[in-house]
């Protein structure tokens, strides 16, 4: 896999914040099998099982948080990193709602600390900053989101991803502007916002497969909270091979691309939380569901789409797996490790490039 994105990535030092978590973890799995040096910096697994302990990759790890500057900054300066993706945060809406002050302190607070121990970093050339859909002011239209469209944010989680946003482009302003790049600086910064993701792994609270997944390996139903929600149901591989291509550019010094960018499935594809499920029974059909009246109160958004044009256009990018693909391969996963206690992170790694490859991607043309 060396020869991915243009074989940027081997022997390249990447830092990677929230490495312990569900998408870090696959991110880490992805660069160290190009080749990468990689290093994480997060709390400790908060799960057990989890997937980064199960995947046993050949990197540096610290546990610590990013709201310790002084830590963050010596395990970079240590680590001499070309290229950090931030990805730690605190990410469940409505865990949100009961823990706000974490959830701000963590988005905004550890982003600002992010922020400035990479700039002062001097090895640091890239920072992708991984943020969400949720940062827009969801006016639940059908029509998908762009890049410039007004930021929001109804519920905690949401509006401290907006005010992470806001932040990580005052320093793109202040910082790293780019009409300094190279000479009164060398760090190129993009932040990156994708949707609902899936992929085995992943055994947070109130994400909907996880949850399903965990029930029907304890034998028991599932509440199905909002039904008639549509989301954009992405495999985790699809926004990371994003991430990874911004990272490439970026680090190949890519002016044009260090901005927000969108990384959605196409937008035709999108999933009623119900169709999952019904999805979902087919592939495990020992899966059962409860639909109770009024789970929640919480404000949770309805519609959500992302335009993915810019993707499109200035990266060559586009989602390969359709919606079905990326449920069946998640629930797959899952089945197999409840069942023969073996994870198939790394095939279904090989089968994303392969297909990429196939399909003609610009950054899977040798691997
Ligand atoms: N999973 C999704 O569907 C999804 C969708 C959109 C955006 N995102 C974003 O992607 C990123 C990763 O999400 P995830 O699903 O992997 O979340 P996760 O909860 O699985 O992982 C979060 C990671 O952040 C780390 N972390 C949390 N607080 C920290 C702190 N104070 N100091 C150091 N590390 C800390 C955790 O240790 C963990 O490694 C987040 O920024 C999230 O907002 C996720």
């Amino acid at each position: 896999m060396n020869k991915l994105f243009n074989g940027i990535y081997e022997n390249r030092r990447v830092f990677i914040t929230g490495h312990t978590g569900f998408k870090g973890s696959w991110l880490a799995l992805w660069l160290t099998k190009m080749g990468a040096k990689a290093a994480g910096y997060s709390l400790a697994p908060s799960t057990n099982p989890n997937h980064i302990s199960l995947l046993n990759l050949d990197m540096e790890s610290t546990l610590d948080t990013i709201l310790d500057l002084e830590s963050l900054s010596t395990a970079m300066n240590r680590f001499n990193p070309d290229i950090v993706f931030h990805l730690a945060a605190q990410p469940l809406v409505r865990y949100s709602y009961s823990h706000p002050y974490e959830t701000y302190e963590t988005n905004v607070m550890g982003t600002l600390n992010v922020c400035e121990a990479a700039r002062k970093c001097k090895s640091v050339t890239a920072i992708v900053a991984i943020t969400t859909d949720k940062v827009y002011e969801n006016k639940e239209w059908e029509w998908g989101y762009r890049e410039n469209d007004r930021l929001g944010g109804y519920d905690p989680y949401s509006s401290s991803k907006a005010c992470a946003e806001i932040l990580l482009s005052s320093y793109r302003n202040s910082f790293l502007n780019l009409n300094d790049y190279g000479s009164m600086h060398n760090i190129l910064l993009s932040t990156v916002r994708a949707g609902n993701v899936i992929g085995g792994g992943d055994w947070s609270i109130d994400r909907l497969i996880p949850d399903i997944m965990k029930a029907t390996a304890a034998g028991k139903p599932v509440d199905i909270r909002n039904p008639s929600s549509t989301r954009p149901w992405q495999h985790v591989l699809e926004c990371l091979g994003g991430y990874l291509r911004v990272g490439q550019v970026l680090l190949e010094g890519r002016k044009d691309i260090a901005d927000s960018i969108n990384f959605g499935p196409v937008e035709s594809d999108n999933l009623s939380v119900d169709d999952v499920c019904e999805l979902v029974h087919t592939i495990w059909p020992q899966t059962q569901f409860d639909f109770p009246d009024n789970t929640s109160r919480l404000h949770e958004a309805g519609a959500l789409r992302l335009d993915c044009s810019k993707a499109r256009t200035l990266l060559d990018w586009k989602p390969l797996w359709k919606s079905a693909r990326a449920i069946r391969l998640t629930v797959e996963w899952y089945r197999r490790f409840y069942g023969e206690k073996s994870i198939t992170s790394e095939n279904d790694l090989y089968e994303y490039v392969k297909d990429a490859h196939e399909g003609g991607a610009v950054w899977a043309q040798q691997f």
